[in-house]
């Protein structure tokens, strides 16, 4: 593996435990097979997600000790007001828990019933916050978004001429537009500065205000700098910058590149909507000085986001996913290509093509990776985002079967990935033999969190049973 080498070096270790894998087959039975009911510490490397994951460094924890947790007006929010707006360039800065409540309060305050929200692909929670204030969430990014052979730089790109025929058509029912940087429901693919602009000029045309939904801003940039023409040379940070200028307002979850544990914010120009979120932040988060986080969170927030944009870091996190990504599929592994920002994606229909969805095939992996090597990872197809058609009981396959593997950010070293690539391989060469799953105790919603499932019976034993 070439990527550079981490630009860091180590100063607080968290020791591992081993497990046999005896113990993780003791583990996997316990949980249903269902790799979000198997206790953290019986892992060995775990690639669940790359949210609220990062390993913060000695200036983030030096912060910590910084808290005033005053109930209002604590000097960490100033300090964090302060560099929320050098970053984006926003004036109103109202601190949230998590991204997800950021989406709920700006949903609430600017969308009525029937109104219309265009993205490139909502991510689960803003879709989930956007419908449940009443409005239609629509995925406009590009076609080749949504083709995982296709090596295109920027497939998170916003579908622009679409965009422009909805606001046409919506006129008037379209409180403002998204675009996600990056895009993580379409596997983490960047959008193009050129792309941002032409959405920007669709959306004030029509005069509609722009939203960045911007978790992984600097990823974007970085992505920016190596590949869009003109801006080999300019700092990633500065390219930040002129995206935000772009738009009206973001929502953050600052559990990625915040590189934070817990917070997020949203950040908007438009004082009416700013003065609305703030007394509904009152209700259901806190004074707007804090917004359901501790003053010392928002001062290690502050601190990463100025870290988050150091090219050295991001030429060692996109380097690390990217050259996860080149040792699997060199050897053969199928993955979606290019590889994104935070994360590797295999493709499983391909990997294990005897496994029909129906009996996920995703998951069969998920569950060979933690059963014979102890790393985590997590399904992205039928187990998450099946379903039955009402009428005639059939299962509803999604178009892709998947297997995430997200990369915290500065956690895991070099010889810890080799380590996973290797493992996948191994999979890979031995995947005649994974078998499917059925779902033995199903949930009402969002199955892939608590369902338990349970290993369909090889062939010949099948024919046996009974
Ligand atoms: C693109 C995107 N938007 C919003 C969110 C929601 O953020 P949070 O998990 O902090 O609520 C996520 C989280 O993964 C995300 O990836």
């Amino acid at each position: 593996m070439q990527f550079p080498a981490e630009p860091f070096r180590i100063k607080v270790v968290e020791p591992l435990k081993a497990t046999t894998r005896e113990e993780r087959v003791r583990l996997l039975e316990a949980a249903g097979h269902n790799l979000f009911k198997v206790p953290a510490d019986s892992i060995y490397v775990d690639l669940l997600t790359d949210s609220g994951t990062s390993a913060m460094s000695d200036r983030q924890w030096a912060a910590i000790m910084m808290g005033d947790e005053s109930y209002a007006g604590s000097r960490n929010f100033f300090r964090f007001e302060a560099a929320v707006r050098e970053l984006t360039g926003y004036h109103h800065v109202i601190p949230t828990h998590q991204g997800r409540m950021a989406e709920n309060l700006l949903f609430h305050t600017v969308v009525k019933p029937g109104d219309s929200v265009p993205n490139n692909i909502h991510f689960d929670t803003t879709r989930a916050n956007a419908e449940q204030a009443g409005a239609i969430a629509l995925d406009l990014v590009v076609p080749e978004g949504l083709d995982p052979a296709n090596r295109s730089p920027f497939k998170g790109n916003m579908d622009t001429a679409r965009l422009d025929r909805v606001l046409a058509e919506k006129k008037g029912t379209v409180p403002l537009v998204m675009l996600t940087i990056t895009n993580n429901s379409g596997g983490g693919q960047p959008v193009s500065m050129a792309n941002a602009r032409a959405t920007a000029e669709v959306c004030r045309r029509h005069g509609v205000p722009l939203f960045f939904d911007a978790c992984r801003f600097a990823e974007n940039a970085w992505f920016i700098q190596q590949r869009e023409e003109g801006y080999a040379n300019t700092p990633v940070r500065d390219i930040a910058k002129a995206m935000f200028a772009l738009g009206d307002g973001c929502t953050m979850s600052a559990k990625k590149d915040g590189l934070v544990n817990i917070g997020g914010f949203l950040a908007l120009n438009h004082e009416p909507w700013a003065d609305q979120v703030k007394h509904r932040l009152i209700l259901v988060e806190g004074f707007p000085t804090y917004g359901g986080l501790a003053g010392r969170d928002l001062e290690a927030m502050a601190q990463g986001l100025e870290e988050v944009t150091d090219e050295h870091y991001l030429a060692f996190r996109i380097g690390q996913v990217r050259e996860l990504a080149e040792a699997v599929s060199d050897a053969g592994v199928p993955i979606i290509q290019p590889p994104g920002g935070h994360a590797v994606y295999l493709d499983a229909k391909a990997i294990a093509p005897h496994i029909p969805p129906h009996e996920f095939p995703g998951q069969a992996i998920v569950v060979a990776l933690y059963r014979d090597y102890g790393i985590r990872t997590v399904e992205i197809g039928s187990f998450m985002f099946g379903s039955e058609d009402p009428a005639t009981g059939k299962p509803i396959a999604p178009p892709l079967e998947l297997v995430r593997l997200a990369i915290p950010r500065r956690v895991y070293t070099k010889a810890q990935l080799a380590y996973v690539a290797q493992c996948v391989i191994d999979v890979h060469r031995k995947s005649a033999d994974l078998r499917g799953f059925r779902i033995r105790q199903g949930a009402p919603f969002l199955r892939h969190f608590t369902a338990t499932l349970e290993e369909v019976p090889a062939p010949a034993a099948a024919g046996r049973v009974g």
